[in-house]
């Protein structure tokens, strides 16, 4: 059974494949044929966190692709009402996907381990594959081939820094963050990059101008993230250096393309001036997530054909 808890969970080829399923779903798309590959296939979606884009995503994409989406609430008592192993072998029997957004990483793990069907990674505290495939397949459409171009990522080494680390060495991308060093990636992830993309060019570094200098894209996020709420003011100091402005974006090479996964803390990691400005594809990025989870759905399914012991 295969899941999408992080981007070691694919191969570089995997990827690739991905992206050229999504390339073509989003042509049909754009032409009006919402090709049915999936009839009749359910997804769950399991949401402990609020969430607009990857809810809204992956419900349209199975919806377009003729399936059905089932988005659970706190009734179905996830982690609550009985173990972990009853809850996931009695839920995967009914459905052929579960979307999971999770508080805590290892719930989703623990989860996986016994679901009979293939569990998604709709963000967790660690890790959000399912923005950075979207996010990397953007980057090749507006800036062409990936491998050799430079991600600059400023501000908080989180989940999203993560998945794009994993990602942009698995598409031959080098990758560098720029973040205050309590807030860089921890010795451990840095050493699952070493095994999982050991060729991988990561440059990590307190100094943002620094990392933006060779950038096809500049990306940020949020500075406290959901969950972290009561760091706000403690965040919002450190983080200061580390605004997305125009002063920043000066320092990248003038094509430089600005990217951020949404929702945003405009006047915080980003000015209202670089968001809504010319360089800004936060839009692009956000209307491929659709186009991203059908490739991935229709890749993951398909992939098991037509039915499931
Ligand atoms: N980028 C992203 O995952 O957005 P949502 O939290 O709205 O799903
Ligand atoms: N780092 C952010 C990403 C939101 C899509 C968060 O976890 O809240």
């Amino acid at each position: 059974m295969r899941h999408l808890i992080t981007l070691a969970d694919l191969s570089s080829a995997e990827i690739e494949r991905i992206f050229a399923i999504t390339e073509d779903l989003k042509a049909k798309y754009q032409e009006g044929l919402r090709e049915p590959l999936l009839p009749g296939r359910v997804m769950a979606l399991l949401f402990e966190k609020p969430s607009l884009r990857t809810r809204v995503s992956f419900e349209a994409g199975i919806i377009n692709l003729g399936g059905h989406s089932l988005f659970l609430g706190d009734d179905v008592g996830w982690g609550s009402r009985e173990s972990m192993a009853d809850f996931g072998r009695v839920l995967s029997q009914y459905v052929d996907v579960i979307v999971v957004r999770a508080k805590s990483h290892q719930k989703l793990v623990d989860l996986a381990q016994f679901c009979n069907c293939s569990v998604i990674n709709g963000l967790t505290d660690y890790d959000h594959p399912c923005q950075a495939l979207a996010d990397l397949y953007t980057l090749g459409e507006l800036a062409g081939p990936l491998a050799g171009q430079t991600l600059a990522f400023i501000g908080d080494g989180n989940n999203v820094a993560r998945s794009l680390a994993m990602g942009c060495g698995k598409t031959g991308m080098r990758f560098a963050l720029a973040a205050p060093k309590e807030y860089q990636f921890d010795a451990a992830y840095v050493a699952a990059l070493a095994r999982e993309v050991p060729d991988l060019d990561l440059v990590v570094t307190t100094n943002p101008r620094e990392a933006v200098r060779d950038a096809a894209a500049v990306y940020t996020d949020v500075w406290t993230s959901m969950g972290q709420e009561a760091e706000a003011d403690v965040r919002r100091r450190i983080f200061a250096p580390f605004q997305v402005n125009a002063k920043l974006m000066s320092h990248a090479p003038t094509d430089a393309l600005f990217m951020h996964c949404l929702p945003a803390h405009r006047g915080e990691e980003v000015t209202d001036e670089v968001i809504d400005g010319k360089a800004s594809i936060v839009v692009q990025q956000a209307a491929n997530r659709l186009h991203a989870q059908k490739g991935i759905l229709a890749w993951l399914l398909g992939a098991q054909g037509p039915g499931r012991e």
